[in-house]
């Protein structure tokens, strides 16, 4: 029995997730839900954190194949759901998780054209039921995200990548989101406190209707 809330923080690179999920956990807090944990995809496991070295310092010059690279994705979500996302919503725990599967379908299938029925199916294989009750999909330019990004970082594997490979992230965000229903689109092109204050407004609402 899921009695805890599940919100989704999803957006390409310098959306302004790492904001945005302090944010909601403040919000929450002023709306008294203080019993809430903050994960982060890849990572927040054991497992989950070594895939995450494998996948952002793999060697560029050798390939790490897509579909590999799509299961590692799978295998840290799904330790991540199994041990740390489903027991603590069945406690009544309410979880903020920074990307979900969304970023899957955004990054292995628009980024790297990888089938999104695949994608799909590993879904519906591994975790049908475990599902965001809301998603807070931040819109950000490439070139104003990937800016932002590298003016705090020296770019990962995968931002090194061209403007065009996220160009085809967001594009199939955008086509996602178009069709469904429990996904919150911000537009993260604007001033951090513009930002901030939309997410609250919005995550406000959304509280008090649910
Ligand atoms: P991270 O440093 O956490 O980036 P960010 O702060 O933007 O979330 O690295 C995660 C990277 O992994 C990011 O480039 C997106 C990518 N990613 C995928 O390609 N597919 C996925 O399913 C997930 C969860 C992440």
């Amino acid at each position: 029995m899921i009695k805890g809330k599940f919100i989704v923080l999803e957006g390409i690179e310098g959306s302004g997730k790492t904001v945005a999920c302090k944010t909601i956990l403040k919000t929450l807090h002023q709306y008294n839900i203080k019993n809430v944990k903050l994960v982060k995809e890849p990572g927040s496991t054991y497992l989950g954190e070594k895939i995450r070295k494998i996948i952002k310092n793999y060697k560029d010059n050798q390939e790490l194949h897509n579909n590999a690279e799509l299961l590692l994705f799978y295998a840290a979500r799904i330790q991540l759901v199994e041990s740390i996302i489903k027991p603590s919503l069945e406690k009544g725990i309410w979880i903020v998780s920074d990307r979900y599967q969304l970023s899957s379908f955004a990054y292995q299938g628009g980024g790297y054209n990888l089938s999104l029925n695949m994608i799909k199916n590993l879904k519906n294989m591994f975790l049908k039921k475990i599902n965001p009750d809301i998603t807070f999909y931040l819109d950000v330019l490439p070139e104003i995200g990937l800016k932002r990004a590298f003016k705090r970082n020296k770019p990962d594997r995968i931002e090194k990548k061209s403007i065009n490979f996220f160009e085809k992230v967001r594009n199939t965000y955008l086509s996602i989101i178009s069709k469904e229903k429990k996904i919150i689109k911000i537009n993260a092109n604007q001033k951090k406190n513009l930002v901030k204050n939309s997410i609250k407004n919005k995550l406000y609402i959304w509280l008090k209707n649910n």
